[in-house]
């Protein structure tokens, strides 16, 4: 489950500037400023990327001409600030792209518009920018498109349009870029991209996604996997192209949708919208995953018509150390000042952002320069302050009224998003972000204890956690409002199976079957749980149901798989594995089970082949490659056998087998010092193994240290007085 989010605002705002009257008294004394040897510098760098012809300002600056007619309009929209169009503040958080003139380049504009704006040595201009239409990374690696154009009616209020755009290749890629090619970008007022994970978007509206969807804010379902929102894809015309930083792809996988919604605004005549989407793809896996947070207070939105300094706040502890990327606040007209800060565990305070003098169409995710370390401990803080008199100019509504939270543009909303990297995290430690989700979810939960949707995900990073018992009485705390949603109830079956309560969780998956219509995965959980407590035939029952009922899929076909072959039916076992192999050459079960019997009955690189998959597909997972290394060392490929083995024991060191295994392998090299070592290893962690200090003897008296030997074999004697292995051995041993 995922938040609602607010996309963005409704609504044309338009301020209209006086122009001012040309004072063209020219002061001889001083140096000319001339288009060519300052200005077009000035426009050139700090405006032309919006002012040029087909950019989203209202006119082109590029040339003398074009400037020399704005003049004493420059002037005005550069000293009030109100051009370039920047809103934090300067010196509250240092912001990559940062459009701002310095005090000086406001002074020259003056200078030359008081000054009759003179072209001066038209051979010294730098040369005009060129504006690219396209792509600017080039050929993207992949173009969606979308299909069914909309059609943007002349006049009316502002139109939030959603289009679906599926993703349309099965294997997952990782996405360094992004660019949005609106076909009319002039009424594109900002779009921003989601990912939904589970195509519900799509399912959702089944008859008309193809046509788009009318609505500002979406509701996405996330699904089972803890895999939060992680990059602001916000995008608004005469921005560049939206490049991650080093590390920091996203992630499509088949089946993935992306949702474009665009903020439209009629321009006067009808306009038929359409958008491709590019995508630049990376061969890296992301190796830094960041998350967005979210501070916000809605439920404190009540704001009474005429009060100029309605304040609301929010702050979120952070548990782990993070690097903060980017921020993206939002509110509607009647925000006015809109700040968020850092107090540090020291307690000094880190301005993150200050915004003096809010203004919705301007609206934009900011990126810092360089990314800004928090450490854990400091407390992040929101703090907004709404004007809801008359003196707003953007308060839309005279005389002003009563105004709470909502998702239309004239209601009010206070949401900070922060986009941060958990860093410093231990390595064999949770993942850092179910901390950030875990601390975050019990803030919102704290402020409104009736937040289903927040305690769910609370219990889900529980789970995630490994604190399983804790989540289940969370998850129950659900069902409290809640008692038939079948998610729920699965969730605190898997939870309960994980406590070690598997009758209890069974009970839970039942009742979740019972509960829903989509229940596919209590049915396979249910299956799972059976497998577990050796109930094959009712596990393979519910697994052939499943496939009967629900899309068949690789999961299923893998589970009635580990059903068979439990039940002794090898061969249709390994029919089903097959099978989900060919549904999904990835599937980590059918691989590995495959594997296995493929090191039982050959042939060795066919065992090797599956087992490299499967080691590819969860790199963490030992016993692929414990199985892997036995695979290689059964064709005689010994150091790749130990070179698995090697990092199989890093994974897990405590693992008595794994040492021994080792120590097999380098015996089998030659390695006889090595060797021994892993043994006493095996030994120091599993010490009343008989038959593993006979293995030791047997080293011990081929690298001629009788002695050794014969202690060990005696002590494997102690241990197991009927052992008739050591009792050979010890008597094959040279007499002293
Ligand atoms: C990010 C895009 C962007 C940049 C950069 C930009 N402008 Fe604009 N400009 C606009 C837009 C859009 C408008 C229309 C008014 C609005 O929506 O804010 C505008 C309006 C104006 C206006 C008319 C203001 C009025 O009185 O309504 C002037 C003059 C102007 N810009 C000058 C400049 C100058 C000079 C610079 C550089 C120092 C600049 N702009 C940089 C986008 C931009």
């Amino acid at each position: 489950m995922k938040f609602p989010r607010c996309m963005s605002l409704a609504l044309v705002c338009c301020v209209f500037l006086s122009w001012l009257t040309p004072r063209r008294a020219i002061r001889a004394a001083e140096a000319p400023v001339t288009w060519s040897r300052q200005i077009a510098h000035i426009v050139y760098q700090n405006c032309a990327t919006c002012h040029h012809p087909g950019g989203s300002g209202p006119f082109s600056l590029l040339t003398f001409r074009d400037a020399y007619r704005r003049g004493p309009q420059m002037v005005q929209a550069t000293q009030s600030r109100y051009m370039p169009p920047w809103l934090p503040a300067p010196g509250y958080g240092d912001f990559a792209g940062a459009r701002r003139l310095s005090d000086e380049q406001v002074a020259l504009i003056r200078k030359w518009v008081e000054s009759g704006m003179p072209e001066g040595d038209a051979s010294n201009a730098p040369p005009p920018p060129h504006y690219d239409p396209t792509w600017q990374l080039g050929k993207p690696d992949l173009i969606l498109t979308v299909e069914r154009p909309y059609i943007l009616a002349t006049s009316g209020s502002d139109v939030f349009r959603n289009f679906v755009l599926p993703y349309p290749l099965a294997q997952t890629h990782y996405i360094r870029a992004m660019q949005i090619l609106p076909t009319v970008p002039q009424v594109v007022h900002h779009a921003n991209v989601l990912i939904d994970r589970t195509a519900s978007f799509r399912r959702r509206h089944p008859t008309d996604w193809e046509d788009g969807v009318e609505g500002m804010e979406l509701e996405l379902d996330a699904g089972n996997t803890f895999d939060p929102d992680s990059h602001f894809l916000f995008w608004k015309p005469d921005t560049p192209v939206l490049e991650e930083p080093e590390g920091m792809p996203w992630r499509l996988d088949g089946g993935n949708d992306l949702i474009l919604n665009m903020h439209l605004k009629p321009s006067g005549k009808p306009e038929t919208i359409s958008a491709q989407i590019g995508l630049y793809f990376t061969p890296e896996r992301a190796s830094k995953l960041p998350m967005l947070l979210q501070l916000e207070d809605d439920r404190d939105l009540d704001i009474p018509p005429g009060n100029r300094h309605f304040v609301v706040q929010d702050e979120l502890k952070l548990p782990v150390d993070v690097h903060v990327f980017g921020i993206y606040p939002h509110a509607h007209y009647l925000g006015k000042e809109l700040e968020g800060w850092a107090i540090l565990p020291n307690g000094k305070k880190e301005w993150l952002i200050r915004i003096p003098n809010w203004d919705i169409d301007r609206q934009s995710v900011y990126r810092y320069r360089d990314p800004v370390f928090l450490p854990r401990g400091t407390v992040l803080h929101m703090h907004y302050v709404y004007d809801n008199s008359e003196d707003n100019i953007h308060n839309p509504n005279s005389p002003p009224v009563r105004v709470r939270a909502g998702n239309r543009s004239v209601d009010e909303m206070a949401h900070l998003w922060i986009q941060v990297l958990p860093v410093n995290a231990p390595k064999r430690g949770p993942d850092p972000r179910l901390l950030l989700e875990q601390a975050w979810m019990e803030h919102r939960v704290d402020k409104n204890p009736r937040d289903f949707i927040s305690l769910y995900n609370l219990a889900a990073a529980l789970a995630g956690l490994g604190r399983y018992t804790e989540a289940a009485a969370d998850y129950r705390k659900v069902l409290v409002s809640h008692p038939d949603d079948a998610r729920t109830l699965n969730s605190l079956g898997a939870a309960l199976e994980n406590a070690g309560d598997l009758q209890q969780a069974e009970e839970s998956f039942t009742r979740a079957i019972a509960a829903g219509h989509d229940t596919c995965d209590a049915q396979f959980n249910l299956a799972g749980l059976e497998l577990k407590r050796s109930k094959f035939r009712e596990a393979e029952e519910q697994f052939r149901g499943m496939l009967r009922q629900c899309p068949g899929d690789a999961e299923t076909r893998g589970g009635l798989g580990l059903a068979l072959d439990g039940e002794g039916d090898s061969t249709s076992a390994k029919t089903e594995f097959e099978r989900a192999l060919e549904l999904d050459p990835g599937n980590f079960t059918a691989l590995y089970h495959l594997g296995e019997m493929a090191i039982e009955s050959g042939p060795p690189q066919r065992a090797i082949d599956l087992l490299e998959k499967a080691a590819a597909q969860r790199p963490d997972d030992v016993d692929s490659r414990e199985r892997l290394a036995l695979a290689f060392a059964q064709s005689g490929r010994s150091s790749d056998a130990l070179k698995q083995l090697r990092e199989a024991v890093q994974l897990k060191s405590g693992d008595a087998n794994l040492h021994a295994l080792l120590s097999q392998v380098l015996a089998g090299t030659g390695q006889l010092q090595q060797a021994i070592d892993e043994q006493n290893q095996a030994l120091r962690l599993q010490p009343n193994d008989a038959d593993g200090w006979n293995n030791l003897g047997v080293l011990e008296a081929r690298a001629g240290k009788t002695v050794a030997a014969r202690q060990s074999f005696q002590h494997a004697l102690q241990l197991a007085p009927d052992h008739a292995q050591a009792r050979a051995n010890l008597a094959r041993l040279p007499s002293r």
